[in-house]
């Protein structure tokens, strides 16, 4: 065919380790739900902006420096990301990306996260340390779809890469990258099981 494809957004998903993943997210959970029943400031927070569910976001957002856990967590993403930014092509003029935030999220049923991006980051991601069979997806959004005037829609079939919006779902023991100005989002958790996720952010600046 003679059509070539133009400005691929890369998202990037894999299992964390071969091995040690049940343990560590069995003490991420502990550690998660702990972190709610200790931030009555979170809470109050997650009240006005993450309505029904918990985020540590507005309070407890540094988890890797906080926590040995988070911090060997932190250790665990590193191969990704560095995967995940040859494949990107950045040229990072020597200069690593760090980890600027790290904070959790706690859903219950009928929770969701609105459409938003992470301003101010290079890479972002989530890890998921409980996500039960049939819970929401991370849903992201083809960039370009605010420029798309008069364009027809897209067949249902359409490949994956062609769709405007793609899901990706949530495993337990798998990280999600992706590059932060990419708008994502969380419709809202079908199922009365908690879908817990870390998130963190990659700063180059
Ligand atoms: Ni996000």
């Amino acid at each position: 065919m003679p059509i070539e494809r133009l400005f691929a957004t890369p998202v990037y998903a894999a299992t964390l380790a071969r091995r040690g993943v049940g343990e560590l997210n069995a003490q991420l959970l502990r550690e998660c739900r702990q972190l709610r029943a200790d931030d009555p400031a979170g809470r109050r927070w997650s009240a006005a902006n993450y309505p029904g569910g918990y985020t540590s976001y507005g309070t407890a957002n540094k988890m890797h420096r906080a926590s040995p856990t988070f911090g060997r967590l932190e250790t665990l993403l590193r191969p990704h990301l560095g995967t995940f930014l040859r494949a990107l092509q950045f040229d990072l003029a020597g200069r690593r990306l760090e980890m600027t935030d790290c904070w959790v999220n706690l859903m219950p049923h009928r929770v969701a996260h609105g459409s938003h991006l992470h301003p101010l980051s290079t890479i972002s991601g989530t890890y998921y340390v409980q996500a039960p069979a049939g819970c929401a997806a991370l849903k992201f959004e083809d960039p370009r779809l605010e420029r798309m005037m008069a364009a027809p829609p897209r067949r249902a079939r359409a490949p994956r890469a062609q769709r405007p919006w793609v899901s990706v779902p949530a495993r337990a023991g798998q990280v999600v990258l992706f590059e932060s100005w990419l708008r994502h989002e969380v419709p809202a958790n079908p199922l009365r099981s908690e879908r817990v996720s870390v998130s963190f952010n990659y700063a180059w600046f």
